[in-house]
């Protein structure tokens, strides 16, 4: 299975129209299995944004677009638009042996993170009807920090509760955005991967736009950090490193 992971386009004052067009020129020549975008379409959750995101993410040509909600989208009442545009912010797809879980770790008018008591729950219930199929986990927040990226200030508050229920369920994969800055954690089985922003200049840490290309063959994961109209790379600390280093 292909699976294109993009994050942060930021719809808006900041946003960079070519590099959306470009990355989506690129994402539909890979013709994914599925696209998971971790929020923050907007810069500021109005509906002008939600309007322009929503425009440029059906130029996606895609059977399965699983797009989450993240903090901007969450100002200025966006909350109340998210679900009018993309459906429920938390969302379980099974597509073949895979199952996709979209949790939305936004809240209104706040920039940390928050799972919460009740996604909890059912985050539990969904994990435990999944059998041996592969387990993704997607949201908006970072879930362990992120090099480069200064001060630590708005991980997911819950996250000691999540990280518990990912490793006691067996999940493979977890993706996030968020910091804007490409990075990857390896803990025991658990896979961590982090998007930087695809469409702005709100860069921090790596300085050019990105998605994830990840491919899933069983149990095993194959990811590629991938330049907006550049090189592509593996997905790891050192390759991350290297790649940053170029301006
Ligand atoms: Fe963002």
């Amino acid at each position: 299975m292909l699976l294109v992971h993009m994050s942060d386009l930021h719809c808006g004052p900041k946003f960079k129209e070519d590099a959306l067009l470009e990355a989506v020129d690129e994402i539909n020549s890979l013709y994914p299995d599925v696209v998971v975008v971790t929020g923050d379409l907007t810069e500021d959750g109005l509906i002008n944004e939600f309007r322009e995101a929503k425009r440029y993410l059906s130029l996606i040509k895609c059977k399965h677009l699983i797009v989450g909600s993240g903090n901007h989208d969450a100002r200025t009442t966006g909350y109340l638009l998210f679900p009018k545009f993309f459906g429920n912010p938390s969302s379980f797809t099974r597509i073949d042996n895979v199952a996709v879980m979209m949790l939305n770790s936004s809240r209104p008018d706040r920039d940390d993170g928050e799972i919460g008591y009740n996604q909890g729950l059912w985050m539990k219930s969904q994990l435990e009807n999944c059998g041996e199929a592969f387990k993704i986990v997607a949201l908006h927040h970072h879930l362990i920090p992120v090099p480069d990226t200064g001060m630590e200030r708005n991980i997911v508050s819950d996250a000691g509760d999540l990280l518990w229920t990912l490793t006691r369920y067996g999940v493979n994969l977890v993706l996030c955005g968020h910091r804007h800055r490409p990075w990857t954690w390896v803990l025991g089985n658990l896979t961590v991967i982090h998007a930087g922003t695809v469409s702005t200049d709100r860069l921090r840490g790596f300085y050019q736009n990105t998605y994830n290309i990840i491919q899933i063959e069983g149990r095993k994961i194959s990811a590629s950090l991938k330049v907006v109209g550049g090189r592509e790379c593996t997905l790891d600390q050192s390759s991350i490193e290297a790649v940053s280093s170029i301006i």
